[in-house]
């Protein structure tokens, strides 16, 4: 028993079902389960918005999934998503709220945190930069010297920058093309050093997105770009309120930095940084598409929400990926979780989905502060297929490591595609269909000797398949749709961190690397004696000096 009252989860009955039910399982292929069930193509399938969601390859059954959500209604996920959308403090160790879905809820919504609606709040900060946005884009809003902007650059990183990045490239198509706009997020001073040299700091926007403030790669990049534009206009300090804004939820540290407190657009502790690209830190976003795609963005989110938190569990589709994915981890002992669109838009998709789901689930201590005796969150990794496919995709075929995967596809090519690049998206899509049925089916030695294939080349021309995919298509890539997905990937990792009994919200694995560098950068710099540092580092950070010559 926990401390909180539950049974420890490796413990119930219902894991203990699953379990079982794995050994019995074991041996069943693919071919097997398609073959006894015709249906089986059309009916382990969901239609939510826009998304078509395809389960049937998996490894499971109709006893699996009712398995998987009887583990489910044992550790209370619906229960724990019903406090999270009322606005309680399910961020037990931060002492917090957690209602990313407030930033996308209707204006006449009502969410309480502490006895007040905080919906109000967030369509005034929306409203704000709707106003800021399009100004920016119509011209209105200058430079100090007068001149349009051209350039916007966010200075962010984590949450603050994988987010914005990552539906930037998503939606390049959406947005306007005569805008430059970058992502700077490493605290090597190259990145800012490319984002820039081709720049006229008279025309770049600068956009410091950072929750608290106080991240030091963030606050570094933010003063050499305050260095940079005002090398760049003559010194004069008054150019800072026109060439810099704030994201934040810390307008002390916003004021301190000298950015005026007018310029900054505000959120709230109950975002979590990992869940605050449809917040104000998506004004980078909202500059490159426009306010009325951002909007539209919102509407897909919200339409997952929705979904979420009223589909029965039988045809919920967060639950069911949730509760897909621990089926692997916990049941078959998969370690990572591969993400591959079908999309070159998406090529940061699965670097944003790494935080989201690694950083939200990669932890060993269960809400109660006792240590997991049972797999978290997997590690998720994966860029576009495609390109995959010619690189890693091997070791998903005839490796022997077991990897779940999502396959992400869009009937259609985006709109501004003609032509012949318009025809390759057949093929793109004849790849994407492709692999999950190879995955899947594999190939017999039967199939391979029948194609006349030499006998010593039988086993390794052989695919065993049974390598799980879920397939989600939809018809285009929207603003809605990107919503959409990313809702669906925001509540799959709630739903298996509420499985585990983990507190999905908060980050304290970063902290000790954020300290550490602070003690050792004076070594680094001066030399400096630090105590207590272990022998390994010692000696790297004095071969360290010698390269530099110190
Ligand atoms: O890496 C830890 C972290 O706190 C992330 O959770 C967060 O997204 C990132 O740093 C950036 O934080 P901030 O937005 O406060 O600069």
């Amino acid at each position: 028993m926990n401390a909180d009252g539950r049974t420890r989860l490796n413990q119930t009955p219902e894991w203990t079902a699953l379990a079982k039910h794995r050994e019995e399982l074991a041996g069943t292929h693919l071919r097997e389960l398609f073959a006894a069930d015709p249906g089986r193509g059309e009916g382990y399938t969901l239609q939510v918005g826009d998304l078509y969601i395809d389960y049937s390859k998996h490894l499971v059954t109709d006893d699996t999934l009712r398995l998987l959500r009887e583990l489910a209604a044992a550790t209370d996920v619906f229960g724990l998503r019903d406090a999270m959308f009322r606005g309680e403090k399910i961020n037990v160790t931060e002492d917090r709220a957690v209602l990313h879905t407030a930033l996308r809820a209707a204006r006449d919504a009502v969410i309480e945190v502490d006895g007040e609606n905080v919906v109000p709040k967030v369509h005034a900060v929306l409203d704000k930069m709707s106003d800021f946005a399009d100004r920016v884009r119509s011209g209105a809003w200058t430079g100090h010297t007068g001149k349009r902007i051209k350039n916007v650059v966010n200075i962010g990183i984590g949450g603050s920058d994988l987010g914005p990045a990552m539906a930037y490239e998503v939606l390049r198509s959406f947005t306007d093309r005569a805008l430059t706009v970058r992502f700077v997020s490493n605290v090597d001073g190259a990145d800012l050093h490319e984002a820039t040299r081709d720049l006229d700091p008279a025309e770049t926007l600068f956009i410091i997105a950072s929750k608290t403030f106080t991240t030091i790669e963030t606050i570094t990049n933010a003063t050499s770009a305050r260095t940079w534009l005002l090398d760049g206009l003559e010194g004069d300090a008054k150019a800072v309120a026109k060439h810099f804004v704030a994201l934040s939820t810390n307008a002390e540290k916003v004021a301190e930095f000298g950015i005026d407190t007018a310029n900054m657009f505000e959120f709230w502790d109950w975002v979590g940084g990992r869940y605050s690209y449809d917040s104000a830190i998506g004004l980078s976003l909202m500059i490159a598409i426009g306010p009325d795609r951002f909007r539209e963005m919102l509407d897909g989110f919200r339409l997952m929400d929705e979904h979420f938190r009223t589909a029965p569990a039988e045809s919920n589709a967060p639950l069911l990926l949730g509760l897909l994915g621990l089926w692997y981890g916990n049941f078959h002992d998969a370690q990572s979780h591969a993400v591959l669109p079908y999309s070159h838009y998406l090529s940061r998709f699965t670097a944003y989905l790494q935080q989201l789901d690694m950083e939200s689930n990669g932890k060993y201590v269960a809400r109660d502060g006792r240590q997991v005796d049972w797999q978290t969150g997997p590690v998720v990794w994966g860029t576009p297929g495609t390109n995959g496919q010619h690189a890693y995709y091997q070791l998903i075929h005839q490796g022997t490591k077991l990897i779940p995967a999502d396959f992400i596809g869009f009937a259609e090519p985006v709109a501004e595609l003609s032509g012949e690049l318009k025809a390759q998206h057949d093929l793109l899509m004849a790849n994407f269909f492709a692999q999950t049925q190879a995955l899947a089916f594999g190939k017999t030695a039967e199939e391979v000797r029948a194609e006349g294939v030499a006998e010593e080349l039988v086993p390794h021309k052989t695919f065993q398949g049974n390598r799980p995919t879920t397939t989600v298509l939809a018809k285009e890539l929207t603003p809605s749709a990107l919503g959409q997905l990313i809702a669906l990937y925001e509540h799959k990792v709630f739903v298996q961190g509420a499985v585990w009994n983990i507190d999905s919200f908060d980050q304290w694995g970063v902290e000790l690397g954020k300290v550490l560098a602070k003690r050792v950068e004076p070594a680094l710099t001066e030399g400096a004696e630090v105590p207590g540092l272990d022998a390994s580092t010692k000696a790297l950070v004095g071969t360290y000096r010698r390269l530099r010559g110190r």
